[in-house]
């Protein structure tokens, strides 16, 4: 993959943000890019001639779980630091650099974790907008006692004398603290005075321009070739399709099929945005029977998720097929080489990191990701692998994507399916999800929506007794699950108001016909899962 922005000049090439361990770097990554300066993570094994071959505009090393005493600890090639690139080191990066150009990092048994009073002994540009003290955010065992030759020391902490570095000559610089979360006063000054006056990066990378950067390399990419993208519903593959056809316009076709699985409206949803707003080519594949039929008497969870997904693949197989012989590419002998058409895939950033920690530009795409009909040879379209969902819903706003769409929390490929324990009948369905229609209804009219990782209705495989009426009543209850977390790794259930938990409950038993009884599901995760299934 070429680096997105493309430049002969070596101040507008990236910053690349050096990853020595945990979540870090992306943090580091995402702050730079709120600057509007185009950022990439890459990993502390790559050699100063790969860092300098991106031309880069700075770099940072970021913090890092390990200590540089430990051995071994996680370096880069100290070549790194002649390159005549400004560098910015923080936390772990900081006593990195600080070790590496023979200054002294110390196990002084006073660590600081959380806020810290910090004083600015001296002056240095990073910290232009500073006022003499500060509240930052520390993490740290080990402290930096010597700075290297030619370096001053410009700020200090209770338990860190050297809490800032900075050797004016070279332009590298050091912080102790962490200035990327949101606990240090004055944080994102710091990184701004390092970007914009060190490196002299201008803050060009807005939402308007990661738009043209990315429908100029979705053009270059594939010519006059079909190209299919199924859209689910989700955010993901709702931006990435709209950025896809303001690139290439009709040479887009999208699939969505309906599964009988999905959340109330979400088919009208997708059939107004894309065929009546955008005039995508949309076929709308109403495959609910297909499903329900081939999940009839199932109850097992691994195997209702199996047929899902091997139903859902050989629908859009048949529509793809179809589709490319009727565009007229289908070349049986089609091969990665010479692709029948094209895919468009709704992958982040987040995964292209994580599917291997070499830089972005030696990650393989998965080919057969969502299980693509491989012998059709589609090639893959990615045009949001560089980005952060925050930026995913930038672009898709600006794109005209409508908010319930851009907004929308996350939602599983099988859909309803795992929400409903026991068999999935088309009756089951629509308990549940006239159920979830009320609970996302009132949790917006709450404004909890956006602050809510997830927050659904589940359908268990039980009955209970009640009594309505003059008459007793023996039906489902249905559980609320609702979720806060910041990557679904980890959740806590939320703690949602009780007048909102009253109005669902109130509001599920009179409208959803079926249901008699609503409890509220508070586990976290571990030991729960989000999901019921
Ligand atoms: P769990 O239930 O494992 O879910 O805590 C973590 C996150 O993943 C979503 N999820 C899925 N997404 N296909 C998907 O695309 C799936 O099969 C699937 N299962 C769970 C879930 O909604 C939550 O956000």
């Amino acid at each position: 993959m070429s680096p997105s922005v493309p430049t002969d000049d070596p101040r507008e090439g990236p910053v690349l943000v050096v990853d020595f361990g945990a979540q870090y770097a992306q943090l580091i990554a995402r702050r730079v890019r709120e600057a509007h300066v185009y950022s990439e993570i890459v990993p502390h094994t790559a050699t100063a001639a790969e860092l300098a071959a991106r031309r880069p505009a700075g770099i940072i090393l970021s913090g890092g779980p390990k200590s540089v005493n430990e051995d071994p600890a996680p370096s880069i090639d100290p070549d790194v630091y002649g390159l005549g690139v400004p560098i910015l080191g923080i936390c772990y990066g900081a006593q990195l650099l600080a070790q590496q150009l023979g200054g002294e990092v110390a196990r002084t048994g006073r660590g600081e974790y959380g806020r810290t009073p910090l004083t600015v002994t001296g002056a240095s540009p990073i910290f232009s907008d500073w006022p003499e003290r500060a509240e930052v955010w520390m993490s740290h065992g080990d402290a930096i006692t010597r700075v290297p030759e030619g370096f001053v020391a410009t700020a200090s902490c209770p338990d860190a004398p050297v809490a800032a570095l900075h050797d004016p000559d070279r332009g590298i610089f050091g912080v102790q603290f962490h200035p990327e979360v949101v606990h240090t006063e004055h944080g994102r000054d710091l990184l701004e005075r390092f970007l914009y006056d060190i490196c002299h990066c201008p803050p060009s990378w807005t939402h308007t321009s990661i738009i043209e950067s990315q429908v100029a390399a979705v053009r270059a990419q594939v010519g006059s070739s079909p190209v299919l993208c199924a859209l689910s519903g989700g955010v993901d593959s709702a931006v990435a399709a709209a950025l896809v056809h303001k690139a290439i316009g009709e040479q887009l076709t999208c699939v969505y099929v309906d599964t009988g699985l999905m959340r109330a409206n979400e088919s009208e949803q997708v059939e107004e945005t894309f065929r009546r707003q955008f005039h995508i080519d949309l076929v709308h594949v109403k495959a609910a029977d297909r499903f329900f039929e081939a999940l009839a008497g199932v109850t097992d969870p691994e195997q209702k998720r199996k047929i899902i997904g091997e139903l859902f693949i050989r629908i859009f197989e048949e529509v793809a097929r179809d589709l490319v012989v009727e565009k007229g590419h289908l070349d049986e002998d089609a091969t990665e080489d010479e692709p029948a058409g094209y895919l468009v895939q709704g992958t982040l950033y987040p995964d292209v990191i994580e599917s291997g920690s070499g830089t972005a530009a030696t990650i393989k795409s998965h080919h057969n990701v969502g299980g693509l009909p491989e012998d059709l040879a589609f090639d893959l379209v990615e045009p949001l692998r560089l980005l952060f969902k925050d930026e995913v819903r930038a672009v898709g706003e600006e794109l005209g994507l409508p908010h319930e769409i851009v907004w929308r929390q996350p939602f599983p490929g099988p859909g309803l399916a795992v929400r409903i324990v026991g068999e999935v009948t088309p009756e089951r369905a629509e308990i549940l999800r006239a159920a979830d229609a009320i609970v996302v209804e009132e949790v917006r009219k709450a404004g909890l929506y956006r602050e809510l990782w997830q927050s659904f209705a589940v359908l268990p495989a039980v009955r209970t007794v009640g009594v309505m009426g003059d008459g007793r009543t023996y039906a489902y209850p249905i559980v609320i699950r609702a979720v806060t977390s910041d990557d679904a790794m980890t959740a806590d259930w939320a703690r949602l108001p009780y007048d909102l938990l009253e109005r669902l409950s109130s509001r599920i038993i009179n409208e959803v016909e079926g249901v008699n009884r609503v409890a509220l599901d508070i586990t976290s995760k571990p030991p729960g899962t989000i999901e019921w299934e």
